[in-house]
């Protein structure tokens, strides 16, 4: 097994108005700090455990917001905290991948 179980990356760029899609003009920083805080409440986060990070452009912007995890490497995007916490539940607590975020 890797150093985490789960790496997730959250895209944070942001780009000027008026440019291309940006995650973070979708509010990227905000779910990136709710899905940090659910995982420090479900004592998942550690070595061994789950790492939540910041990332940069992903490269996906058109699909975004979007996340990665990782070993799986699976893409997600989402609109709201609940979307987060069904990627957090299903996915990484359950093992069971969210289909409907999937990009
Ligand atoms: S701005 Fe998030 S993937 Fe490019």
């Amino acid at each position: 097994m890797g150093y985490y179980k789960h790496h997730v990356f959250f895209c944070l760029n942001e780009r000027p108005e008026g440019d291309r899609q940006s995650c973070n003009r979708c509010g990227a920083s905000e779910m990136q700090l709710h899905a940090k805080d659910r995982i420090k409440a479900l004592k998942l986060a550690g070595p061994g455990g789950v790492r939540i990070n910041k990332s940069g452009c992903l490269d996906r912007c058109e699909e975004g917001p979007v996340i990665v995890i990782y070993p799986e490497e699976t893409w997600y995007t989402y609109v709201d905290k609940s979307d987060i916490d069904e990627i957090i539940d299903e996915h990484i607590v359950n093992g069971r991948p969210v289909e409907r975020l999937k990009i």
